[in-house]
């Protein structure tokens, strides 16, 4: 790094993510059920490397292959695993952390890997607690106050006010315990010789029957070391243990991410949802009930409408994506109109000022600059020339029951309404494909193709036609 160092430099981050997330009921291991389009755990790791921590190491045990796997390819080298082989508690897990923690390391942030909405500031905040604390303080934690605080570590103070224990919810003995509001989000903040002394010295004396990080904050009170409370908004605190408060914490994450961009410049309207690696340019509106996922870029000016789905894709500057169309791995390129229902699958591109339609579908084509396909058509393996124009009803036929073939159109070509393209086949520049022809054959540029049987117009024809039909039905009911 060029900068500075931060005054995290000499920090590292532990942070559990061993436990089982038996509440969940999942196969999945709970930190990697997706929030705004990241795994959970993605978010608490993304927090200690901008809080600047010098080493992050993230304790894992259930589902760990998995799990690994994902922060390898997330963090590459900047994070580092320690294995929990049996879950034990969260002492017992932190403990495995500080293990793998190096000996430069002067303190250690621990904290849980189930808390999503943590940003670095909150981080920061207990850490700059700890450095800034007077003489005897040997602990900072952040603290919490909640309307509801069943299932959370409550902390319990003196008469003097002084934290004295965190005490887990299942072992509360009073009523006066269980009202207090006052709960243990999960940060802390200490050097690591005295975290080390203190998690030896833990011992399973509770209802769970496991080793509590918490019981820190009484080791240290018993020897005279005190804990520094640092209150938190209770947004840290959202930790998820089951489906709902997933569903909860995501809300949350949605929203902070559509109040960042409106910061920027773009507008976003409730009820949109917008994942956390999607990225919004100035000017872009963003209407109700859209939901942008993955690395997808919308560009200066551009409007996704109602009910689209846009997945990793790049929006450009000034396109108008309508009502309910599907957008997955592609690109649209300035200018050009997409939908109301359209359905581009993984890499089309739609050219600058193109027009794609209602009810068309593409994939893997191309279409050039100003081209349109306005209405109803199947446009698979296809490479469209600029103003080329694809009538309603058009189909690529582009596989054959074994391989998949190209169709190619060129600039300014008109494909007339209900036309079949057999693929591989090619439509020269200029050319023009009647309507409700099979093309099965090369046209050349400027050529005329058509194929259909010639009609035939028998005059007079009809009226006798319906006294046929007429007589033969009258026939029938007498029966
Ligand atoms: C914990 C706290 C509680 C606090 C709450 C805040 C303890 C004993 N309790 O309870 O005071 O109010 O979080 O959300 O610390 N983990 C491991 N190995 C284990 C057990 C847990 O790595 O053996 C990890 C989990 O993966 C999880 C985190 O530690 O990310 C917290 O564990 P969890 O079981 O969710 O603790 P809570 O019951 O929520
Ligand atoms: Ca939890």
């Amino acid at each position: 790094m060029t900068d500075s160092p931060s005054p995290l430099a000499w920090t590292a981050a532990v942070i559990l993510a061993a436990g089982h997330g038996k509440r969940m009921k999942s196969a999945l291991p709970k930190v990697l059920h997706g929030v705004a389009g990241r795994p959970l755990i993605h978010y608490p790791v993304r927090a200690a490397l901008e809080a600047g921590c010098g080493e992050v190491v993230v304790v894992v045990g259930h589902g760990r292959a998995e799990v690994e796997a994902y922060l390898a390819r997330a963090f590459g080298d900047r994070v580092r695993t320690a294995v929990q082989t049996e879950q034990r508690g969260t002492g017992d897990a932190a403990r495995a952390g500080l293990s793998a923690v190096s000996e430069a390391a002067e303190v250690a942030l621990v904290f849980y890997g189930d808390v999503p909405l943590l940003v670095a500031e909150d981080l920061v905040q207990v850490s700059r607690a700890l450095a800034t604390a007077p003489a005897g303080v040997g602990l900072a934690m952040a603290t919490c106050e909640v309307p509801d605080p069943s299932g959370y570590g409550r902390i319990l103070r003196d008469a003097r006010g002084a934290i004295r224990e965190v005490r887990e919810h299942k072992d509360l003995k009073t009523e006066e315990e269980r009202r207090t509001r006052e709960i243990n989000p999960g940060i802390f903040a200490a050097r690591v010789d005295v975290l080390r002394e203190a998690i030896a010295a833990l011992e399973p004396n509770n209802a769970q029957k496991e080793l509590y990080l918490t019981d820190i904050v009484a080791y240290g009170a018993g020897r005279g070391r005190g804990t520094i409370g640092v209150p938190g908004r209770a947004e840290i605190l959202v930790g998820v243990n089951d489906r709902q408060q997933l569903v909860d914490a995501e809300a949350m994450m949605h929203a902070r991410i559509a109040r960042k961009w409106s910061h920027a410049g773009a507008t976003v309207k409730p009820g949109a949802r917008i994942d956390d690696e999607v990225v919004l340019e100035e000017d872009v509106v963003i209407e109700a009930g859209a939901v942008l996922r993955g690395a997808t870029t919308v560009e200066r000016g551009a409007s996704i409408d109602v009910g689209c789905v846009i997945t990793s894709s790049s929006i450009g500057a000034g396109v108008a994506v309508k009502p309910y169309s599907v957008v997955t791995g592609s690109r649209v390129l300035g200018g050009a109109q997409v939908g109301p229902f359209s359905h581009l699958r993984p890499e089309s591109v739609i050219g600058e000022a193109a027009h794609v339609g209602n009810f068309v579908e593409t994939k893997k084509t191309t279409l050039g600059r100003g081209a349109k396909a306005n209405h109803l058509a199947y446009l698979g393996d296809g490479v469209i020339g600029d103003d080329a124009n694809v009538g309603a009803g058009t189909i690529f036929c582009n596989y054959d029951g074994f391989q998949k073939h190209t169709t190619t159109i060129g600039a300014g070509a008109f494909i007339g309404s209900d036309s079949q393209l057999v693929a591989p086949v090619t439509v020269g520049a200029g050319a023009y494909v009647a309507t409700g022809t099979t093309v099965t054959r090369d046209v050349p540029d400027d050529a005329l193709a058509i194929a259909r049987t010639r009609q035939e117009n028998k005059l007079g024809y009809a009226s006798k036609l319906r006294a046929r039909f007429k007589a033969a039905k009258e026939t029938t009911k007498g029966k």
